[in-house]
């Protein structure tokens, strides 16, 4: 009976063991040189590494509520992707959320709405070439099909446009609308051509053209006044990126030269007609990989979901998403109820493997195990200014003796002014938790400040406490 029983759970667990509930070991492990870690296995502890080699393409999608993870896994995954192999990559940054990380990763951020952009720029194009796109544009975010004459007004105007006009811009076209007296087609355009809302009307001084070779590039779109601008600005920038890849010569190797990133962007995503479809579909031939973040996956166009090699699901509840997400990849009751339950970070991998690994698999991450963000801490006065990175400064507070809400008062300080903080200000907190002079002292000379800066931070900071004194006085006298 003992016996029995012993090799009757043996058994399940040799069962187990050679048909878990995930991929085999080497479909998921690569080199580090040669793939990117993203986190473990839930139930065999497998390190997943994702290697477009072994995957049908490189494409990724990724779905999950707001703050279940999406931009930290974008994150985690461009800046491995850039040391592993050197890729380039374009971020469409609909809310501002990757500056700052860009900046730090030594990118480049670009500020659409400082920088501007002329729809009618050629760049490389045929004028009725360009036409088609800018109509394809047009078509997607002012419904021009269902105004037909309007459409056949602006498409001739653009026409007129080119051939009569040097380097034209849409306020040319709207000119030539008027002059017309085709109101209610200029009427449609003049939302681009207002002043302050003018960004597509004037010359361009984005240079679209190297952002392919740019390393790391975030175009920040969030202070673009309204989302049918910075969808109109998504939609150009995608299109001249689909000329430049199909102006590529097509690769016979399989890689990655480039990812385009569009991360919570609905109307670019869930258009047939957008060029982010284009570029999944034809992205493979030119080394072109698209990464596609969504809090609502029913704004992924179908084509998107059957054409991604991978798909991370991060935490998702409402009913009808994930229902929308289980119809294109099949996988347990199991798997679908965890994915309710997971926390910040947790994920269900789908990854397609090429033929020779073989088939769809959906299974569980314990967690994306990223790259905590490298944050600079800047302690700032009077021109002078030293910085150090967040975790090694906590660690140093930590030493001085500060209590982890403590340090958690000083965190806050610093994130309030987005990394930086005035060494007065620093000076006088350590004084309020208690710090003798000598060894706040102490302290500035373990983080390399000057000694004549040290004397300086402290007679501004008795200056100012001082002249606060005096505020407070002089408001408790009136
Ligand atoms: N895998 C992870 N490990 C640790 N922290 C994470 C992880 N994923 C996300 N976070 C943190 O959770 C917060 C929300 O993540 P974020 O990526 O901005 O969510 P989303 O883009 O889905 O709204 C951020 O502060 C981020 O640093
Ligand atoms: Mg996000």
């Amino acid at each position: 009976m003992e016996i029995q029983k012993i090799n009757v759970s043996d058994l399940s667990k040799r069962l187990f063991l050679v048909h878990p509930p995930e991929p085999r070991p080497d479909a998921l492990l690569s080199s580090i040189n040669e793939g990117i870690y993203v986190g473990k296995t839930r139930w065999l502890n497998v390190p997943v590494f994702w290697n477009f080699r072994k995957l049908i393409n490189p494409h990724v999608a990724i779905v999950g509520i707001t703050g279940s993870g999406k931009s930290y896994l974008v994150k985690t995954f461009l800046t491995r992707a850039s040391l592993v192999w050197n890729s380039n990559a374009i971020i469409l940054d609909w809310v501002g959320e990757y500056d700052k990380w860009v900046r730090q990763a030594g990118g480049t951020v670009l500020r659409l709405g400082e920088e501007r952009l002329n729809l009618m720029d050629l760049a490389g194009l045929t004028p009725s070439e360009r036409i088609k796109q800018i109509m394809s544009a047009l078509e997607i975010l002012l419904d021009l099909h269902n105004f037909p004459s309007e459409r056949y007004d602006i498409e001739e105007a653009l026409e007129d446009t080119y051939a009569g006009v040097k380097r034209p811009t849409l306020s040319d076209v709207v000119s030539i609308l008027e002059k017309n007296k085709k109101k209610a087609a200029a009427r449609l355009l003049k939302r681009f051509t207002t002043q302050g809302s003018d960004f597509f009307a004037r010359q361009s001084t984005l240079s679209l053209d190297k952002l392919t070779t740019s390393g790391l590039v975030c175009i920040d779109l969030h202070s673009l006044p309204t989302e049918e601008m910075r969808s109109l600005a998504g939609l150009t920038i995608l299109q001249f990126l689909k000329e430049k890849m199909r102006r590529e010569e097509m690769k016979e190797e399989k890689g990655v030269r480039l990812f385009v990133v569009v991360d919570e962007a609905w109307k670019i995503a869930s258009d047939e007609r957008s060029d982010v479809i284009t570029i999944v579909r034809e992205g493979r031939k030119y080394n072109f990989a698209l990464i596609v973040a969504s809090q609502n996956p029913t704004d992924m166009h179908k084509t998107i979901f059957s054409n991604v090699g991978t798909m991370f699901i991060l935490r998702l509840v409402l009913r009808e998403f994930k229902d929308y997400v289980r119809q294109s990849l099949s996988y347990s009751d199991y798997i679908d109820s965890e994915i309710s339950k997971f926390g910040v970070g947790d994920a269900a991998l789908n990854m397609i493997f090429s033929k020779r690994s073989g088939g769809s698999h959906t299974f569980l991450l314990n967690k994306i195990d990223g790259e905590e963000p490298l944050f600079i801490y800047n302690l700032e006065v009077d021109g002078m200014s030293v910085e150090k990175e967040r975790e090694q400064f906590c660690n140093m507070l930590y030493e001085l003796g500060l209590t982890d809400e403590q340090i958690g008062l000083v965190k806050n300080e610093f994130e309030k002014g987005d990394g930086t903080m005035d060494a007065t200000a620093f000076v006088s907190l350590l004084e309020k938790f208690g710090y003798s002079p000598s060894s706040i002292m102490g302290f500035l000379r373990q983080l390399e400040v000057d000694e004549k800066d040290i004397v300086e931070i402290f007679t501004l900071t008795r200056r100012r406490k001082a002249a606060k004194g005096l505020v407070d006085l002089t408001l408790t006298e009136g």
